[in-house]
């Protein structure tokens, strides 16, 4: 059986027990406060909640779908039999209608009916309970006139309790279904709405929400022990060179096809959020092309495989963004590739620490040092690198405490600490100095300049933005003229309040890292109703800053470097 056999028999199996087929929602959902679509139920929150008519909006209270979800938390085990990232999953759901009986009954239908499954195979797991929600014998008594007891296991709360997805939302006791060794399933049963503490209150309705893993589900009727070999990545990977290793092309067929989705919903490579994952995605196949020497444009025909397999599915997916900004971030990542892979041949040594600086410096993959080390990586292991990782990480976030030990400070903003009033006016001189770099790197580079992070002693400022390569001398020299002719106009520093929402429509600079309240500050250096009339700079800011721009004294940038691909730094002082 195809898996397009195996989507048609879901959505008939639904449609004709009063379902209505609803289109995928995009990967990007509408809740800012998660980064992808991971689950079918997440555009139908409102008809759980009873906040949405349903039958206004579909004829009913039944809805049924075939979504695109993106989960990354496995991202690094991609390449083994079974992890992916991009996957499909059918969903039905009740929004106050059918409840437990009737889910578990055409679960078992669906599997032993229309797929054709053994029920000697099928198991399932339902809640035992605890002190917030109870055992759930009603699920336990239908799966009971199914399958024999001992097939059915009673389950802790990590294993059958669902939800919410995001911070707060939906969620109940939950069964996951198997066949075999295999989750294929799993039902929940939508009872309570859950907030951000984490307590419970009952729902106005009850709801169901079931989802099955589509390519789970292939693997099972086709009976594959590696879910590479379904019809859905087979095509795929034999458009692979054949002398590839298995795990890169895995890696290939899973990531291509995340690439592929995301890029038609909207997201570009980028530093943050979801840019973030896509990039990571599209550098680890850029990767493996460069070394292993394939030739680039492959993934030309392979985007084309996947928008053969599912353009009539996802009719949105769009062949000629997905090649050009797939070719445009290769040609960015290529050249710091090359500069890295250089670098790595210079050093006689690789261990751990080298193995992170490369990392960090260049974006090389742990497996990509390794193999490309061959014999000077040979006693580098994924522990001493993990290890390392973390130590860093350790590292930059006792670095702020250290510096003033902790505690006693005259000013505690999260970003800016003085332990006494001369460090307090020097960082705060340093502040408004900041802003004017900011200011003066967009006005010379333009508005693709993106700060990354900012850091601020008394001694100095860091800042580091995004920027595809080194800075020229004249650049520094044009960028410190800037600064140092605002400087000397003596510019009114001038704060303002108002909402957040308002703040950004006026066109100031807030820092995407920082979550900020609903009324904001907003720093302008010049006053627009002066006679010069010029505001040289607006950003969303706690402060403290100078009155005025003299007082910050010269300004003279100290250094220049990378910190990672496509991200520069700035270290620079004022006197
Ligand atoms: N919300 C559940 C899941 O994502 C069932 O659809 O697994």
């Amino acid at each position: 059986m195809s898996h397009s056999e195996i989507r048609q028999k879901f959505i008939k199996f639904f449609e004709s027990r009063g379902h209505k087929t609803v289109p995928s929602s995009s990967l990007l959902p509408n809740d800012p406060s998660v980064l992808f679509t991971t689950a079918g139920m997440q555009q139908f929150k409102s008809y759980f909640t009873g906040d949405a008519d349903p039958v206004k909006d579909f004829g009913g209270r039944r809805t049924a779908s075939i979504q695109k979800a993106m989960r990354t938390s496995d991202i690094d085990e991609v390449g083994d039999k079974s992890h992916l990232t991009f996957f499909e999953m059918l969903g039905h759901f009740s929004f106050g209608d059918y409840f437990k009986k009737e889910t578990i009954q055409w679960t078992y239908e669906f599997l032993t009916g229309e797929l054709g499954i053994d029920k000697e195979r099928i198991s399932a797991t339902v809640f035992a309970g605890d002190q917030k929600i109870p055992f759930d014998s009603e699920s336990y008594n239908a799966w009971a006139q199914l399958i024999p007891q001992e097939k059915i296991k009673k389950g802790p709360r990590e294993d059958n309790v669902w939800g919410p997805a995001g911070p707060e939302g939906p969620c109940g006791a939950a069964n996951e279904v198997y066949v075999d060794d295999l989750e294929v399933a799993t039902l929940v049963f939508m009872e309570y709405y859950c907030d951000k503490n984490q307590s419970l209150t009952l729902l106005p309705q009850k709801g169901v929400d079931v989802g099955w893993g589509l390519e789970r589900l292939v693997q099972i009727v086709q009976s594959k022990d590696n879910i590479f070999e379904i019809d859905l990545f087979v095509p795929i990977i034999k458009l692979t060179p054949s002398g590839m290793d298995e795990r890169t092309k895995r890696i290939i067929a899973d990531h291509s096809r995340a690439i592929a989705f995301l890029l038609t919903d909207g997201v570009r490579p980028s530093n943050k959020e979801q840019g973030y994952v896509l990039r990571r995605l599209m550098r680890r196949i850029i990767t493996h092309f460069y070394v292993t020497k394939t030739d680039p444009t492959l993934m030309h025909d392979i985007f084309a495989k996947v928008l053969e397999m599912y353009g009539s599915y996802h009719p949105e997916l769009n062949a000629n963004v997905i090649i050009h900004e797939f070719d445009n971030e290769r040609e960015k990542f290529e050249k710091t590739l090359r500069q890295g892979i250089k670098e790595l041949e210079r050093i006689e040594n690789i261990n751990a620490q080298s193995a992170f600086r490369f990392y960090e410096s260049f974006g090389l993959p742990y497996e990509v040092i390794k193999e490309l080390g061959g014999d000077k990586a040979k006693d580098l292991t994924r522990e001493a690198f993990d290890e390392e990782f973390k130590k860093h990480q350790e590292k930059s976030r006792a670095g702020a405490e250290k510096k003033f030990g902790g505690h006693g400070l005259l000013l505690n903003t999260g970003g800016l600490k003085a332990g006494n009033e001369e460090e307090l006016k020097k960082v705060t001189r340093l502040h408004t100095a900041t802003h004017l770099l900011h200011a003066s790197l967009r006005k010379i580079f333009g508005d693709e300049i993106k700060q990354q992070g900012s850091d601020i002693t008394s001694e100095r400022l860091r800042f580091d933005f995004t920027f595809p390569r080194k800075l020229t001398n004249d650049e520094l020299r044009q960028i410190e003229d800037m600064v140092n002719d605002v400087i000397k106009k003596k510019l009114p520093v001038i704060k303002t309040e108002m909402p957040y929402e308002e703040a950004l429509k006026s066109g100031a600079l807030a820092f995407f890292k920082q979550k900020y309240p609903e009324r904001v500050n907003i720093y302008s250096i010049g006053d627009p109703s002066s006679s010069s009339g010029q505001v040289f700079s607006k950003e969303l800011c706690g402060g403290p800053h100078v009155s005025n721009t003299l007082e910050i004294g010269k300004f003279k940038i100290t250094k220049e470097e990378s910190t990672s691909a496509g991200i520069r730094r700035i270290r620079a002082i004022v006197e």
